[in-house]
C-alpha cells in the first residue's frame, strides 16, 4: 500500500486532484494526462464505468489501484461518494493556445468567491463549447473544489487565472442588471463575457475595461441571478444566435 501513497506523492505537487469516478471520467475523455488514479472498491469502479462510460472500461482496467479506506483517506481527506481519486497533470500550451485562437466566448469571471459557482461555470463552458473561464482575484480555479464541481471538465476547455490588464484583445461585454438588454445584441464570437462577484458585482477595473454594460431580463424587485446562472443565460444566448446565423 506505501507504493500507491509513495506513487501519489510523486505527482501531487504538479498534478490536478480529481475527486471522484466522474472527474475522472472527463478528464480522460478530454486528454487529460492521469498518472495515478485509485478506488476503495476497484470493483465497484470498474462496474460505474460499464454502466456510465463504458468507453473508458478498458482504460480504467488499466489505470485504478485498489486502496484501503484509510490510505484514500490519507490521500484525500474528504474522499468523494464513488471511492475513487485521481491525479491529472494539465498538457502544457494548451491554455494560452485557446485564449489566443478564439472562435467562440471567453467567461470571465471577476474576483469570485465561491468556489462551486466556478466549478458550475467551467461544466457550463465545456458543455456550451465556449473558448474557456478566466478569473481575476484570489481565487485558484484550479482549486480541487474548482475541478470538484465542474467534475473534472476543466480538461475539457481553457481555465486560467488573469487580472484585468492581462485579459487577451476583443470585445468585453460586463453583465450587470443596469446594462442594456442582451436580447437586443448578437454576441460575436470572439466576445469576453465578464460577471462579477457574487457579493460585490463587477469591479470598477472590469467596469473600465468593459466595452458594453449588458443586462439579463429580470422581474422588478429581484436584485440579481445567481453567478453561475448568469453565465449560464449568457452562453445560451450566445449558442442560440450562433445556430441561426
Ligand atoms: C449575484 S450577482 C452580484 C450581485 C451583487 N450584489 C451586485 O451588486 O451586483 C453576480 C453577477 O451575476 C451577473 N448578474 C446577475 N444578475 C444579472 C442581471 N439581471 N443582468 C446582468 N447580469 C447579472 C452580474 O455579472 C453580477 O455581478
Amino acid at each position: 500500500m506505501d507504493e500507491e501513497i509513495a506513487e501519489w506523492r510523486t505527482y501531487a505537487g504538479e498534478g490536478v486532484l480529481l475527486d471522484g469516478f466522474h472527474a475522472l471520467k472527463h478528464a480522460l475523455r478530454f486528454g487529460a494526462r492521469v498518472p495515478v488514479a485509485v478506488a476503495r472498491d476497484r470493483e465497484a469502479a470498474l462496474a460505474l464505468a460499464r454502466d456510465l462510460a463504458p468507453d473508458l472500461t478498458g482504460t480504467l482496467e488499466g489505470l485504478l489501484r485498489e486502496v484501503p479506506d484509510r490510505t484514500l483517506g490519507t490521500l484525500v481527506p474528504r474522499p468523494h461518494p464513488t471511492g475513487v481519486a485521481a491525479l491529472a497533470l494539465p498538457a502544457p500550451g494548451r491554455t494560452e493556445r485557446a485564449l489566443r485562437d478564439r472562435e467562440a466566448p471567453l467567461v470571465v469571471l471577476d474576483n469570485p468567491r465561491n468556489l462551486g459557482n466556478v466549478g458550475a461555470v467551467v461544466r457550463l463552458a465545456a458543455g456550451c463549447g465556449a473558448a474557456g473561464v478566466l478569473t481575476t482575484g484570489t481565487v485558484d480555479p484550479w482549486h480541487p473544489s474548482c475541478v470538484r464541481a465542474s467534475a473534472g471538465l476543466h480538461f475539457a476547455t481553457a481555465v486560467a487565472h488573469r487580472e484585468v490588464p492581462e485579459l487577451p484583445e476583443g470585445p468585453l461585454y460586463a453583465f450587470d442588471p443596469d446594462g442594456e438588454d442582451l436580447r437586443g445584441l448578437t454576441l460575436p464570437p470572439d466576445a469576453m463575457l465578464a460577471f462579477g462577484s457574487e457579493r460585490h458585482g463587477l469591479t470598477d477595473a472590469m467596469r473600465e475595461r468593459a466595452d458594453r454594460l449588458v443586462a439579463l431580463p429580470m422581474r422588478p424587485q429581484v436584485s440579481s441571478f445567481n453567478l453561475a446562472t448568469s453565465a449560464a443565460m449568457a452562453l445560451y444566448h450566445w449558442m442560440a444566435g450562433a445556430r441561426t446565423q
